[in-house]
């Protein structure tokens, strides 16, 4: 082969490597901001319904039926969002070799923080559907603020990488 057809060869091969990889880059970026929408959602979420609990009747139907939507929203929602929103995100940082960057490590302590506060939500939908007493709505008020802030910390982070 002669070295003109050889390195149009090489040319063309490796612009269709370089398009591939930045479209599954794209794809997993997009399957990523799909997915912490999804999370978002219910993190702001659920600590609305845990308002609307704590301010319903005890063993009223309405009590009942917000334990029933507590526990769906975390089992078909965020549960599976949040494992989504990691597996996409750490597959992002794999493919963007981003692992050193300063950003993407405040980033992932947010995230934990994040994860935590998910986990903590959890155990409290758990207790409230065994018929605990649920803690006082300005708590949960409060406590609703908590993932809009971490939210903006993150966003501004990964837009803006500011080391
Ligand atoms: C769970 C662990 C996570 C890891 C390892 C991670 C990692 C990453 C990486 C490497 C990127 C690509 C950055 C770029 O191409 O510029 C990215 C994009 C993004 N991440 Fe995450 N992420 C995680 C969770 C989250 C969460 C929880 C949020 C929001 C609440 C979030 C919001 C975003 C946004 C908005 C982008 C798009 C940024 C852009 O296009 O400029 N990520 N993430």
């Amino acid at each position: 082969m002669s070295s003109g057809w050889w390195r149009w060869y090489e040319a063309v091969t490796s612009s269709i490597t370089k398009v591939k990889l930045v479209n599954t880059y794209n794809i997993v970026k997009s399957l990523h901001i799909i997915s912490i929408v999804a999370w978002m959602a219910g993190m702001l979420y659920l600590p609305r319904l845990f308002v609307y609990h704590a301010q319903s009747a005890p063993s009223s139907d309405a009590r009942s039926m917000f334990a029933t939507m507590e526990g769906r929203l975390l089992r078909t929602i965020m549960l599976p969002a949040m494992l989504a929103s990691w597996g996409f995100g750490l597959w992002l940082a794999t493919l963007g070799g981003a692992w050193a960057q300063g950003w993407l490590h405040a980033k992932l302590a947010s995230v934990v923080v994040l994860s935590g506060l998910h986990g903590f939500f959890a155990k409290e939908a758990r207790k409230l559907a065994k018929g605990d007493k649920p803690r006082s709505p300005r708590f949960y008020r409060i406590i609703n603020e908590v993932p809009t802030v971490i939210l903006v910390v993150i966003v501004f982070l990964v837009v803006l990488k500011p080391f």
